[in-house]
């Protein structure tokens, strides 16, 4: 009944529609910013009035936004509201930590609580849809952009942006305190070659679908609404006018029923890719496509109406496209109430929050990845959890002192001064520690003048604490770097530290994983802290003096050099897998093949123990399952979670199969001595794959089975399919 009477309600807007009124439901502009909030271009603001413009992004907060949607309802002939868009990727105002580093949580209830909190945020200042959850995997840390995904996995990373759809879009979407969501970019960019932002991807459809679409696909199953294209090509054709990937497998083979937006002019740049000569052609390709929504570019808007006249585009898919657009609009009540997320009193109560605050830190500190951690020169005990009866510290680094660049990229609205740092973390956690600070160094450049005052604070202190990585520009869109150790004078700053023979712990504040194995070769303790946005500081501090102990594992692997890329766990065995004693086997003369730190690692302050890997039958038939079990005993002196990670080897297919792939995992807790068994069902589902001839299935054979802590190391398991 709700739905035929959406049905009748849009039949009825839409036959009363022009071609350009049609046309603008399928644009969307973007405001742009003063320094006093955002502002409209007076152009866009005739479109609006025209009713030429339906949709805006990167216009918010209640009083900024109700006056747009005043004049799309007062003063456009049919009066149909807008969309409000925004990329609210890890926080609208209170900023939680950059998805990459949220996925090292492993925590899917805290990372929808999230999601669901930024968007509420979001949505009390006036955004109702939102361009998150970005599914890319990426494999290739140069790419700026890999701090916005979930690292590597396609398996963690669907369930990843699964969890984020729900937290966004709720169970019901006229409920205020939920949005839309965009899932983005379909498809594949992060395999742009080398890692260079926007460049071509290029792989075989068994690769694509193997590994790449996995998470797109799951996060449509989570109920996503929206999809954003991408700005790469795939098999020579760009995104926005790919028909194989918006039509073939979006909408025939996943039955998708939302709309399609490019990503940012992205209809206009299938220009410059050189498949098309003009704009004009650019919108018939993009339109024919399977593309409803053109953001930014304007093209649907000047170029539908000829090409309707020109029968080059059909008027039946024009109305299609709209309907799908009214409908969300009519999803989020917007027809019913088209204020409805634009509520003065609302959005006062609901910016920072103290529910917000709460689990800005409680997502901060499971996201903190604890890389090492061995005694100082001469000392007996692991040297973290530092204790809170030290007499000093010395705090060096830029990210030390630092409030803007611990929200990370894309932090759009996040206001820094909102950010507590790491010196106010450290003095809240620690009071009666004193602190030596000094900046030291910066991002870039060699200026190298700053070191003299931090060696001073060095030497009069304890323990050094640097606070080092990169800052919040330096990874992100158009963001990629051929280098990704220490930018600036970092590296050599934290070497002539080094040289003072002090105790020294590493906090890694970055987007991206660093190729830091000095790091790793010479200084005791290392954490990986990433950006993790307004409560960076307490989050660090109560980690580093024991409130909090470290659980976060790593999805995606840091490599030892840029050379090693693309480095990544669920790789295959080759014809030559490495043997040390054969010089023709597949490695590097200068750099062993092992990364840095692998994907799924992670340390604690205490340590578990994985023994007595057990399974229910050594024989599973296709119909059936079987359950591989393991204990886990925590075997140090403090409570502690930890992330139990399963894995399965396929020993021989059709086509060659990775050497593990992560196919399940488990966060418990468990106190000191304290034991728990963690299991494990096997289901044909989890064996399945693209196989020769491109059917999705299992095939009989022999599996092993890993459970541990990180994808390199574990217990073993055999069994067979029947
Ligand atoms: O959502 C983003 C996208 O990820 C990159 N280009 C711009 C879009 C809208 O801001």
């Amino acid at each position: 009944v709700e739905d035929e009477k959406m049905n009748e309600f849009i039949d009825s807007l839409i036959n009363e529609m022009t071609i350009e009124e049609k046309a603008g439901q399928l644009t969307l502009y973007t405001s742009g910013w003063d320094v006093t909030g955002p502002v409209l271009r007076d152009d866009y603001m005739d479109e609006l009035r025209a009713g030429r413009a339906g949709n805006l992004f990167n216009a918010h907060t209640v009083d900024y936004a109700i006056n747009l949607q005043k004049i799309a309802v007062e003063e456009t002939r049919l009066g149909i509201p807008l969309l409000f868009g925004l990329d609210v990727i890890h926080g609208y105002k209170t900023t939680f930590p950059i998805p990459l580093a949220e996925a090292a949580s492993w925590d899917l209830e805290v990372i929808e609580k999230t999601a669901h909190l930024y968007s509420k945020e979001a949505a009390s200042a006036g955004i109702n849809w939102t361009y998150n959850p970005m599914v890319d995997i990426a494999r290739d840390p140069r790419w700026g952009r890999i701090a916005e995904g979930s690292g590597e996995d396609p398996y963690l990373g669907g369930l990843i942006g699964a969890a984020k759809v729900r937290g966004i879009q709720g169970m019901d979407l006229s409920d205020p305190t939920t949005i839309l969501a965009c899932v983005k970019h379909f498809a594949a960019y992060g395999a742009s070659q080398a890692g260079r932002d926007y460049h071509t991807v290029d792989m075989s459809d068994r690769e694509l679908r193997q590994n790449y679409l996995p998470p797109y696909k799951v996060a449509l199953d989570a109920g996503a609404t929206t999809v954003m294209t991408s700005f790469n090509e795939v098999d020579g054709v760009p995104a926005s006018g790919n028909k194989y990937l918006m039509t073939e497998i979006l909408r025939n083979e996943w039955g998708f029923d939302g709309f399609v937006v490019t990503d940012y002019t992205s209809i206009n740049e299938m220009v410059p890719h050189g498949v098309v000569a003009n704009l004009k052609e650019a919108a018939e390709l993009a339109f024919n496509a399977g593309v409803q929504m053109d953001m930014q570019g304007g093209v649907y808007s000047q170029y539908i109406p000829e090409l309707i006249a020109e029968g080059k585009i059909k008027e039946a898919t024009l109305d299609e496209y709209v309907r799908q657009v009214l409908e969300m609009k009519y999803k989020l009540g917007l027809f019913e109430d088209p204020y409805r997320y634009l509520n003065k009193e609302r959005e006062q109560k609901t910016l920072y929050s103290k529910e917000l605050m709460d689990h800005a830190l409680l997502a901060a500190k499971e996201s903190i990845v604890l890389l090492k951690n061995e005694p100082a020169k001469g000392q007996s005990e692991q040297l973290l959890p530092l204790k809170k009866s030290l007499k000093s510290v010395a705090l060096i680094g830029p990210l030390a002192d630092n409030q803007k660049d611990m929200l990370g990229t894309w932090h759009v609205a996040g206001d820094e001064t909102k950010v507590v740092t790491l010196i106010d973390g450290i003095k809240q956690t620690a009071p009666n520690v004193k602190i030596n600070y000094a900046r030291g160094a910066d991002f870039n450049g060699d200026d190298r003048s700053g070191f003299a005052e931090a060696i001073t604070a060095a030497k009069k202190s304890d323990v050094v604490i640097m606070a080092i990585g990169e800052d919040y520009t330096q990874s992100g869109e158009a963001a990629s770097r051929s280098e990704i150790g220490l930018p600036g004078p970092q590296q050599a700053l934290i070497e002539e530290i080094h040289a003072l023979g002090k105790p020294v712990v590493a906090v890694v504040m970055a987007g991206r994983p660093l190729t830091i194995e000095w790091i790793d070769e010479n200084i005791p303790a290392v954490m990986n802290a990433w950006h993790l946005g307004t409560m960076s500081g307490p989050a660090i501090a109560q980690t580093l003096f024991g409130d909090h102990n470290p659980a976060g594992k790593l999805t995606i692997t840091f490599p030892k050099n840029v050379g090693q890329i693309p480095v990544y766990y669920n790789m295959k065995n080759t014809g030559r897998p490495f043997d040390a004693n054969n010089k023709y086997t597949s490695k590097y003369l200068d750099v062993s093949n092992e990364p840095l730190y692998p994907f799924g690692y992670g340390k604690s302050y205490t340590s578990f123990d994985y023994s007595g890997i057990e399974l229910s039958s050594t024989n599973m038939e296709m119909n059936g399952s079987i359950t591989v079990s393991a204990t886990i005993k925590n075997t140090g002196k403090y409570a502690g979670k930890e992330v139990v990670q399963f894995y399965i080897r396929d020993l021989v297919g059709s086509v060659t199969r990775p050497v593990k792939e992560l196919k399940g995992f488990e966060k418990i807790s468990l106190a000191p001595g304290e034991s728990k068994k963690v299991s494990f069902t096997v289901t044909v589902k989890d064996l399945e794959f693209y196989t020769r001839d491109m059917s999705y299935k299992a095939e009989p054979g022999d599996f092993k089975v890993f459970i541990g802590p990180s994808s390199a190391e574990g217990l073993e398991a055999d069994f067979t399919l029947k």
